[in-house]
């Protein structure tokens, strides 16, 4: 059973947006349907939209949750449980009212002043509404405030660090939730379990027993409707300082000494801090060109809606980098990721050393192949273990099979990354949440490389390939699951 989340207020800035109808309106009523929030949750929406109000977010709502529920207990649940407030960008006297608003819902329901402020909202936004939220004193309350902030988390290490200050400036660490939705994915948090519940794994996962290390991010989407922040973010900002670098450090991270927030978080951090400066030619930068998805012309990254002609935005990353410790000195971590590829696919590939002779050698022609570990993180959840064995019969040949594991199989369908992470938020669990020093950590890493990205080649690749020629070269190979 999930824990019981206490009483709040949950308000959601960007209440009316894409992420909020998508993600968290769904999951906030899954967890009120599981009883998580049987003691109370009462969620108001904010936006900018003066037309909006309670009647018409409620329909927003029961439209975004869709067929997959029954409609008569989301009905019941908007009913009892939604508002919706307008608020102006940076506008005082809006945040008065919703201060007042906030006041009296507590008032209503009996509430005891826990509010969580979920600021789904662009980033040019971010910084008005924490100032603002200080400055009619929301950030205090006779309750908990917890504020969840979205991603991108600034845009280099500047900005980074510019928006940890402010948010210190209202807020303590642990009230200051980071979301990277990759962190809530059950095969993500798996990475914690499979390394550190089974012990055989672990004495195998250092420089001794392990060759190299690929992280892949594929996806065969492209911009769609979102050039406007994608063309100035690119592959390296949306993907690889987030999702990307959280996997690596999961992978890499030493042993915490227990499975709680401020001990994972350490040792992601050392981690992240212990990663070599990447040097220029330890990277590839590629854009999509036009191509061919599941058998449908495509166009080209710079003819999509919204793009400019000559944009020199990455749509595609490949990164060799080291970490300079005991435990991963001389061992090449590969990240990859890009958008239009041949199809949607996060994996790790662990390659381990191979046998130091092949005996083999006088009785057969196979290679000599060193066995992997291959973690699918979707969209086949599951994970394989590849080693070889004896083709039955003659002539001797040997066979490269997997042991296979797969979630679906096992478990059934997997829980929605955001329904975990709210769980998280609204029980004050941070495990799954970034911490300020991650952030700025992985900033100072590829703070370097965005600087002199204009100055590096661009590689363009067909659509419905898996990237650039030059980044396979690189890696060495394509993804393993795509062989
Ligand atoms: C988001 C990026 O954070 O993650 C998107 O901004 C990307 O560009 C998305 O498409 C991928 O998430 P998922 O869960 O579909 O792998």
């Amino acid at each position: 059973m999930p824990a019981t989340a206490e009483p709040c207020v949950f308000v959601i800035f960007g209440g009316t947006g894409d992420l909020a109808t998508r993600k968290l309106l769904p999951a906030l009523y899954e967890l009120h349907a599981q009883g998580v929030t049987a003691s109370g949750c009462i969620v108001l929406g904010v936006a900018r939209d003066p037309g909006m109000d309670d009647v018409r977010f409620r329909a927003l709502a029961r439209e975004a949750l869709g067929d997959g529920h029954d409609p008569d207990a989301v009905a019941r649940w908007a009913e009892s449980s939604l508002h919706y407030q307008p608020v102006g960008e940076a506008k005082r006297e809006d945040y008065e009212s919703l201060c007042a608003r906030i006041e009296a819902l507590e008032r209503e329901h009996e509430l005891p002043g826990n509010r969580v402020f979920y600021l789904a909202l662009p980033p040019r936004a971010f910084d008005d509404a924490v100032r603002c939220l200080g400055a009619v004193g929301l950030t205090r309350s006779a309750g908990w405030t917890r504020v969840v902030v979205e991603k991108p988390f600034g845009r280099d290490l500047a900005s980074a660090r510019a928006l940890n200050d402010l948010l210190h400036e209202h807020f303590r660490e642990r009230q200051i939730y980071r979301i990277d939705h990759y962190l809530g994915k059950e095969t993500v948090q798996n990475l914690l379990v499979f390394r550190f519940a089974n012990a055989m794994f672990e004495t195998l996962w250092n420089r001794e027993h392990i060759e190299s290390v690929e992280i892949t991010v594929a996806e065969s989407l492209g911009v769609e409707e979102r050039a406007g922040y994608y063309d100035k973010a690119g592959a390296l900002r949306d993907m690889v300082q987030s999702h990307l670098t959280q996997l690596l450090a999961l992978v890499a991270m030493e042993v915490p000494v227990a499975f709680e927030a401020d001990a994972i978080r350490a040792e992601k951090i050392k981690a992240l801090r212990s990663i070599a400066p990447i040097r220029p030619t330890d990277v590839v930068f590629g854009q999509y060109g036009r191509g061919t998805i599941d058998g449908t012309p495509v166009p080209g990254y710079r003819e999509e809606d919204d793009v400019p002609a000559g944009s020199a935005t990455e749509t595609f990353v490949a990164i060799r980098l080291e970490i300079e410790n005991w435990r991963w000195q001389g061992v090449p971590f590969f990240l990859r990721t890009g958008k239009r590829m041949a199809r949607r696919l996060t994996e790790i590939e662990v390659k381990f050393r191979r046998a130091p002779v092949w005996m083999f050698r006088t009785v057969c022609e196979d290679v000599f192949r060193s066995n992997s570990l291959l973690l699918t993180l979707q969209p086949d959840e599951g994970f394989s273990l590849f080693f070889d064995v004896k083709r039955p019969g003659e002539p001797f040949h040997i066979k490269r099979l997997p042991l296979h594991f797969s979630y679906a199989g096992a478990f059934g369908k997997l829980p929605e990354a955001y329904r975990t992470l709210i769980h998280d938020v609204l029980t004050g669990n941070q495990t799954l949440f970034v911490h300020a020093d991650e952030t700025e950590a992985a900033w100072a890493l590829y703070t370097p490389l965005l600087e002199r990205r204009g100055a590096e080649p661009l590689h363009e690749y067909a659509a419905g390939t898996w990237g650039p020629e030059e980044a396979d070269h690189f890696t060495g190979e394509t993804p393993r699951a795509a062989t």
